[in-house]
């Protein structure tokens, strides 16, 4: 076959591979049998394979996804993405109204209404017809370049055909299928992996991947709803807009309601109350857009939110439904929360069987007692809660809970005595090896930030303490990886084994931990306010544990009073500790190395061998003109390809005492650009903001100019 030839037939096998496409993800319609669709799919794969330069980034083979990449790219909004204005109430969906017909002079006031996703809006920019890129939403202003995750989004055109406008900046809402949300969520939990709060999260989670094959696994969905940048047509309204979409194979949102008058809005508002349940993701409003495009215009926009458009947010759904029982759970900081146990409602399309009733206070305030006909409700996806008492319904014999005596004073996890502490609602167990809240240690010990021990997800985690396997971190270092080959991730019924591979990949992992940096461990021990920044700051200024224990800040730190600053104390100023380090984290890593738990824990580790030390010591930070060269407090976004993993300059910037940002702003003093960076490199210039090649950046921080970057790191950690 000749190339020309080649291009013909991808040309040919692409069209049609798009035809299908668009047939089945907008009109529902399969023309042909899945196997033919497969064999073209196989073919212009083979055909591109052999002429990979004719092969286009928008081939729809492309949607499996391709290489990772290390990070998400930044681009500025052509047209900002703006906030729609909420109203709450008919009276201020009437108020609104009556705005439009003052400011546009009229009576009759053409509207649309649809529904309002709650999904995570994107960009998509066309090209000519060739989807070019598409950004988050990000603050309005700039957002997170996602276009090959984006691409393996099934329902989203590639390409829009020939008569495409010159470009076309659709907006849109990216969201998992509630039904698909679960069963990802079911096939996550069974393979032991973390699960999400809902379908959004898990939206959002996916689109930040950087495996972009694993995005194509996700399965997202698109709606588009608004309009960006145009050239080349000019859609008149709304309407016309949404045609416009159908035409080019771009899903619109649906169903839309048209009205003129207030009547009709809020006849519309009403119906959509009710058809938005059946919707494949969640909604939590209406939004009314005035239709034509030219009284959009005359109406404009305030800084946030046009003045043509509102959103009617619907309440929460409330139902009305039996307490049956007050069940206790212990959550992972060893809170203890009242559960309230239901006869089964359907509430905003899920059936509700348990809500949370929060603390005693809570049920002491609302009077709420065992065999009470309660008022649930759901706001969003967050846990259904217990609104209030039909007290009309109380029966003779209800009940009166009060937690404390219901569990007799001991942690239903564990059998330790539990307590209030002092200014919390809670009751608290305050057991650290409690297997409820052991569970969620081993899972911070073990995730990615900390430890980043493979293969054990958050069920494995949980069955390792169910289990009795392991009952603290130090446990992890010592499993064998027989007995943990055995151990069952199902239920007594339907057993499922961990098996012996991956036993055998986390015993090896858990070794490799032991020598992870100090700041690792700090963060995975899951002390109160140590996050990821605190503890690479108590990294720098200790060595280890041992020097912790002793550690001259702490006691210094805690003392200080509100308001003082760190740098008045002759005692700290030398160390310019970070403001992630203050009298708190100080409170806190004194009150863990001083508690029992605290203590046992340290001496296993060390009678294991165990003792991590920090790659980032630099207590007395030397000037900035001595070490760091111009890197000492200032700040960087590092764009392009360099010759080593962008977080490698950013450790290495790190700890010469810089910080390294996501995003070019008029704070930032220096873009370290490799090659590309494009839309970086250009705002970098529209700022003035220094561009350093990595060979400035090499002398700026007085190091060798080296193609080796690893080596080069290395050997500036150890300054
Ligand atoms: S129109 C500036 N229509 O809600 C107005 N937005 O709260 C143009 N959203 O940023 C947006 N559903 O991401 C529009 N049917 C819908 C929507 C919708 C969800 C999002 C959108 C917007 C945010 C504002």
């Amino acid at each position: 076959m000749t190339s020309e030839e080649a291009a013909e037939e991808i040309s040919r096998l692409t069209r049609e591979l798009e035809r299908h496409n668009r047939l089945y993800y907008v009109e529902g319609i399969s023309e042909i049998p899945d196997n033919e669709y497969d064999e073209m799919f196989r073919n212009l794969e083979l055909l591109e394979a052999r002429f990979p330069e004719l092969a286009s980034a928008n081939s729809p083979t492309r949607r499996v996804g391709g290489e990772p990449i290390d990070g998400f790219e930044q681009r500025a909004h052509d047209v900002p993405m703006l906030s729609i204005d909420d109203v709450f109430s008919e009276e201020e969906l009437g108020e609104f109204f009556a705005r439009l017909q003052k400011n546009l002079n009229a009576e009759i006031i053409p509207v649309t209404i649809e529904p309002k996703i709650d999904g995570v809006a994107v960009a998509l920019h066309y090209d000519a017809g060739e989807l070019a890129f598409a950004v988050t939403r990000g603050d309005g202003a700039v957002g997170d370049l996602v276009t090959e995750n984006v691409r393996t989004i099934r329902n989203i055109p590639l390409r829009l055909g020939d008569d495409a406008p010159a470009w076309l900046e659709v907006r849109g809402e990216i969201f998992m299928p509630n039904e698909k949300f679960a069963e990802m969520n079911e096939s996550r939990e069974a393979a032991g992996l973390s699960t999400f709060k809902n379908p959004r999260n898990a939206t959002a989670g996916s689109l930040k991947l950087l495996d972009s094959r694993e995005v194509a696994r996700r399965p997202l969905d698109f709606v588009a709803h608004g309009r960006g940048r145009i050239d080349g047509v000019e859609p008149r309204s709304v309407k016309e807009f949404h045609q416009l979409l159908k035409r080019y194979g771009l899903p619109p949102n649906q169903p839309i309601w048209e009205a003129e008058t207030l009547e009709q809005v809020v006849t519309a508002v009403r119906e959509l109350d009710v058809a938005r349940h059946s919707l494949p993701y969640a909604t939590d409003g209406a939004v009314i857009k005035v239709n034509d495009v030219a009284d959009q215009e005359q109406l404009g926009y305030t800084s946030r939110a046009p003045r043509w458009a509102a959103a009617f947010k619907y309440p929460p759904e409330q139902k009305e439904t039996v307490l049956h029982d007050i069940t206790v759970q212990v959550g992972r900081t060893g809170n203890l929360t009242p559960v309230a146990e239901l006869e089964p409602v359907l509430v905003s399309g899920t059936t509700v069987r348990r809500a949370t009733l929060h603390n005693q206070d809570e049920i002491d305030r609302k009077d709420v007692r065992i065999g009470d006909t309660v008022i649930i409700e759901k706001a969003g996806e967050i846990i259904p809660a217990v609104v209030k008492v039909v007290f009309e319904k109380r029966p003779e014999d209800s009940v009166p809970f009060n937690l404390f005596e219901a569990v007799g004073g001991i942690c239903p996890s564990c059998g330790e005595p539990v307590e209030r502490p002092e200014g919390f609602v809670a009751l608290k167990c305050l057991n650290r090896t409690c297997p409820a809240q052991s569970a969620n240690q081993i899972k911070q010990f073990v995730s990615r930030k900390a430890l980043d021990i493979d293969g054990v997800g958050s069920i494995v985690a949980e069955k390792l303490v169910e289990r009795g396997v392991v009952k603290t971190i130090p446990d992890l270092f010592v499993l064998n990886p027989e007995s943990l080959a055995g151990l069952n991730l199902g239920t007594e019924e339907e057993p499922r084994m961990l098996g012996a591979k991956n036993a055998v990949k986390i015993v090896e992992t858990a070794k490799r931990a032991r020598t992870a940096p100090l700041h690792r461990w700090l963060y995975g021990l899951g002390i109160p306010q140590v996050g990821e920044s605190a503890a690479r700051e108590l990294a720098r200024l200790h060595r280890n544990f041992g020097e912790l224990l002793e550690s001259p800040v702490f006691p210094e730190l805690s003392q200080m009073k509100v308001g003082q600053r760190k740098e008045d104390n002759p005692a700290l100023v030398e160390y310019q500790i970070a403001v992630e380090v203050g009298p708190t984290v100080a409170n806190s890593m004194m009150t863990f190395l001083q508690s029992s738990s605290g203590i046992v824990l340290l001496e296993r580790l060390a009678e294991m061998g165990i003792d991590p030390q920090s790659e980032n010591y630099a207590p007395i930070p030397p000037s900035a003109e001595e070490a760091g060269g111009g890197c000492a407090g200032k700040t960087f976004v590092i764009t392009g390809t360099l010759s080593a993993p962008r977080n490698d300059f950013k450790d290495r910037i790190l700890s010469l005492g810089g910080k390294v940002s996501g995003s070019i702003s008029s704070k930032t003093d220096y873009l370290l650009a490799g090659e590309g960076g494009g839309s970086k490199r250009d705002k970098a210039e529209s700022l003035g903001v220094i561009i350093l090649s990595e060979e400035d950046f090499q002398s700026l921080v007085g190091g060798e100019s080296t193609e080796e970057g690893e080596g080069e790191v290395e050997q500036a950690l150890l300054l």
